[in-house]
């Protein structure tokens, strides 16, 4: 998708479709069955206003977030169409909402066979943060999964423009900068839409080795030799059910004149297919496994972005990717192993596996020297319990990392809710026989897991993101597909930026 930054006034702008965004300005608070919307154009451009004013005028449209009316040749506009997309609330309209309303101008141009439209930067709020919203929001709408489909149509937004007023050259910039995280997301739902038979542990592998070498990224893959090697045994545990051979993929980004610290490292994990081991998932809905290795699958499109973007911070990504499967060799309830850093784990549920393949990950991270750790893992269905589908639960070891991690994921426009760690959520995760278990019971399931992480993060600053409820779309909203979300690569991005002195 090509990005472009035009400095007119919208009236003037020669385009298939206009899209401006509609606020209410009704005062909240009143009598909500009373009330009565006062819709108004977020733009100075008198004809743009003329030529909305019937329509928002006629009491036929309500302004409620996300609706859209499409007008033919709008009066004294050089645009084709003008699309009016509502963003609810003026008083709280936020660049959160302004990336769904692009989001949502896109899937509906797009669905009908509309290639490019110029976007109207919406009057107060400032014109950066607008355009970074605007493109991030057109790309994130303009994913569709329905790949293996034989009628799939293909419709594409190819390009968008952004209508501003201030200094073109630092909008470009912006819009650059968002196209490359956009473009990354897009990157990784397409990792994460495929299924296990399409994405095994050497696929991704694969896909990570091609990407790093078209963007210039070191990309090692390591194999069951390596991963006994370095006496992964967590790792090694999970990986040893699958007749799939498990990847260690590791990616270095090492820019020339980077300090030699911070060094942050990315952990995913990347289970291709969650069965749950001998501890085996229900039929119902174990399709969705598939999605299992979405954290694997958001580092690979993060290290992407990082290497295109080239902040001045040393960054580190790891995926501890395999199968989790049953079989005559696979690992059973009561086993002991022995995780790379020493500590003994009872094995009481194998389907409480992405925790052991994160053990290994973040201590191996440790080991390469970094100073800083996030993971991102579809760890828990607790997770879902707590929070449903709309936060994405964070945890953190440490305040600075928590604060620091926040106002990156406040930027990015993600939704995401700290959980705690409290000291004694660790008594669940005790074991008579070893020094910890992997499961830690059906109460704080969320917060054992990340418990049980940290044992393995030990001292090093880090943040856990369990994403079992947030990395896939359950449903198709205006704004975005149904399938991968690619949560959290923007606000990791944000994150390692924030680095940067
Ligand atoms: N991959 C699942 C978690 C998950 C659930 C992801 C729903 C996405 C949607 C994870 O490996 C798992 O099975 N967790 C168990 C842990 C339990 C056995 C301690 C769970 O949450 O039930
Ligand atoms: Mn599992
Ligand atoms: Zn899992």
């Amino acid at each position: 998708m090509k990005t472009t930054i035009v400095t007119s006034t919208p009236s003037q702008v020669e385009t298939e479709a206009l899209v401006a965004v509609v606020l209410d300005h009704a005062n909240t608070g009143s009598n909500e069955r009373e009330k009565k919307p006062e819709l108004k154009v977020a733009s100075t451009d008198s004809a743009m206003q003329a030529a909305a004013a019937d329509l928002l005028g006629s009491g036929e449209i309500t302004g409620r977030s996300l609706e859209t009316n499409l007008l033919h040749k709008p009066a004294n506009l050089k645009a084709k169409r003008l699309l009016l997309v509502s963003g609810g609330s003026a008083k709280k309209f936020s660049a959160y909402d302004l990336r769904r309303v692009a989001g949502t101008a896109a899937r509906a141009l797009k669905s009908r066979g509309i290639r490019g439209f110029a976007f109207v930067a919406p009057q107060g709020m400032a014109e950066e943060e607008a355009a970074r919203a605007i493109v991030e929001g057109t790309l994130v709408g303009n994913f569709d999964p329905d790949y293996y489909r034989s009628d799939r149509k293909d419709q594409k937004i190819d390009a968008v423009t952004v209508v501003a007023s201030g200094d073109k050259a630092a909008l470009e910039k912006v819009a650059n900068e968002a196209q490359i995280i956009g473009e990354s997301q897009n990157f990784t739902r397409d990792l994460v839409n495929e299924p296990s038979n399409r994405m095994t542990p050497t696929i991704l592998g694969d896909r990570a080795k091609k990407m790093s070498a078209e963007v210039g990224l070191k990309c090692e893959v390591y194999g069951a030799d390596k991963i006994k090697e370095l006496k992964m045994g967590a790792f090694w545990s999970v990986a040893q059910g699958s007749d799939e051979p498990p990847a260690l993929i590791v990616m270095t980004y090492e820019p020339a004149g980077a300090p030699a610290k911070p060094v942050l490292g990315l952990v995913g994990k990347g289970i291709t297919f969650d069965t749950g081991g001998i501890s085996i998932k229900p039929a119902d809905g174990m399709e969705k496994m598939k999605y299992d290795m979405a954290g694997g699958a958001t580092m690979i499109g993060a290290m992407r972005a990082i290497a295109l973007l080239k902040p001045k911070v040393k960054v580190i990504g790891i995926v501890c990717a395999t199968e989790n499967m049953p079989s005559g060799k696979a690992q059973k309830p009561g086993d002991v192993q022995i995780a790379m850093s020493g500590k003994s784990i009872e094995i009481i549920n194998t389907d409480a596996e992405g925790r052991l393949v994160l053990a290994d990950g973040l201590y191996y991270a440790r080991q390469l020297g970094c100073t800083h750790l996030v993971d991102a893992a579809t760890l828990t269905g607790a997770v879902v319990v707590a929070l449903g589908f709309n936060n994405a639960g964070i945890f953190a070891n440490d305040d600075d990392m928590y604060n620091r991690f926040k106002a990156a994921n406040a930027k990015a426009g993600e939704k995401m809710w700290r959980l705690p760690l409290d000291d004694e959520y660790k008594d669940q995760i005790r074991s008579s026989i070893a020094d910890i278990m992997n499961s830690g019971g059906r109460w704080g399931g969320a917060v054992t897991a990340a418990m049980f992480l940290k044992e393995f993060a030990e001292d090093t600053p880090w943040i856990h993101l369990d994403i079992a409820g947030t990395a896939w779309m359950e449903d198709q909203k205006p704004w975005i597909a149904k399938g991968p979300s690619g949560i959290a690569l923007r606000s990791l991005v944000e994150f390692v930026k924030s680095f940067v002195v």
